[in-house]
């Protein structure tokens, strides 16, 4: 797939620029409290500031419903923008003001949170229209959101013909990364996924199996899949409604020749918020009062040998309940794991990529994507509607 590169852009000398960006991050008592994707943002952002008149990044921020909200505001980001740029940025309190494009030469703007506004979610071509208005160009730097058909990825940047739109570099280099685990990934090909829920997943496992030689799977999607092969899991979280499609992922496997590997041992405990018990059993016999919290030392090994023979590894999804330190072990093993492998390896999504970032470990990753579900979208082989719209 060719997407147009910042280069392709034409007559930047007094361009007005808007740049789609995903600031969508966590933000806590008026903080931001990850980076990541402040980061991943800045190369375009230099590249187009010394070169166009006016830069206007704009981004979505949590689940605003088309209207204001407070606890959605950008403005915290703006900040932490500034700082990591080391340049001023203004803050635009409506994406849809006036004076939205007026910067002094050098400034960054931020506009506010696109979703403040129905029109966004929507894909409305006049909000698009509206929004896009007063800028001669247009780039989008937005994987995360790339998935999403809104007005700002796709009704926006279908204004724009070639020479005048381009994706940024972060959508480029992720177009690129996630392209080598699709395309003919090198093999051993071993894919981690764990997090809590297999229905949001469905897609991106069937895709797997089409590609990996071993699918190690953790964390709460791994109780169902241990229902499925008949096993007891106390009191732990599973999707009862999705213990078939657990049968048809590990028969499809079967078929395929593909290893699925389940957690042999287990960490239980009797509450997570107050633990009083805390024990490591095996998979096959977890006590009927006790809840299912990380994997167990003999799963960490075993997750250990199969990604330090691999050539491609992909991991999305943590191996337990990793906000509480007392269960991050079996996802912090993981991310040692992944950094100890000679291949090729990416993580997606928020808590894998907080799990390497923690473990100082973010440097030996051979791409760290900035998309979980667009990094999903794209693994299971969908056509991401903000990709195609750049491309097209
Ligand atoms: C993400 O964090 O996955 C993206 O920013 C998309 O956010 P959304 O799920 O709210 O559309």
């Amino acid at each position: 797939m060719s997407l147009p590169a910042l280069e392709e852009l034409e007559a930047l000398a007094g361009a007005r620029v808007l740049a789609r960006l995903d600031l969508n991050v966590p933000v806590g008592g008026g903080e931001v409290l990850d980076d990541t994707r402040i980061t991943a943002a800045l190369p375009s952002l230099r590249w187009l500031l010394e070169r166009a008149e006016v830069v206007a990044a704009c981004s979505h921020l949590g689940k605003a419903k088309g209207r204001p909200e407070p606890a959605f505001s950008l403005a915290p980001v703006a900040e932490a923008l500034a700082s990591a740029l080391g340049r001023p940025v203004r803050f635009v309190a409506d994406c849809l003001d006036p004076a939205r494009a007026d910067a002094a030469r050098g400034e960054l703007l931020l506009l506010e949170n696109l979703r403040f506004h129905a029109g966004e979610q929507a894909n409305d071509p006049g909000f698009a229209e509206r929004l896009a208005a007063p800028f001669s160009h247009y780039v989008n730097d937005a994987f995360g959101t790339a998935h999403r058909a809104h007005a700002s990825v796709v009704a926006a940047a279908a204004r724009y013909p070639r020479g005048r739109r381009a994706a940024g570099r972060l959508m480029a280099s992720e177009v690129a990364a996630l392209g080598r685990l699709v395309d003919a990934p090198e093999q051993p090909f071993v894919a981690v996924v764990g997090g809590a829920k297999i229905s949001t997943k469905t897609a991106p496992l069937a895709a797997l199996l089409g590609r990996v030689s071993t699918l190690l799977i953790g964390g709460g999607m791994a109780n169902t899949f241990l229902l499925a092969r008949g096993l007891e899991v106390g009191r732990s979280l599973v999707e009862a409604d999705m213990v078939d499609t657990a049968r048809e992922v590990l028969a499809t496997a079967a078929a395929r020749g593909v290893e699925v590997v389940l957690p042999a041992d287990v960490v239980v405990t009797d509450t997570i918020e107050d633990p009083h018990r805390v024990e490591v059993v095996p998979s096959d016999r977890i006590p009927a009062g006790l809840s299912v919290v990380d994997i167990g030392p003999r799963a960490r090994a075993r997750c250990a040998a199969a990604l330090g023979a691999a050539r491609t590894v992909f991991w999305n999804g943590p191996m337990g309940v990793f906000e509480s330190e007392a269960f991050a072990a079996g996802t912090l093993a993981v991310a040692a794991a992944l950094a100890a492998c000679p291949g090729f390896t990416v993580v997606g999504g928020g808590e894998s990529v907080m799990a390497v970032r923690q473990a100082g470990l973010i440097d030996r990753i051979g791409h760290v994507s900035t998309g979980g579900g667009a990094s999903l979208a794209f693994l299971a082989g969908e056509e991401l509607p903000a990709v195609a719209v750049l491309a097209g």
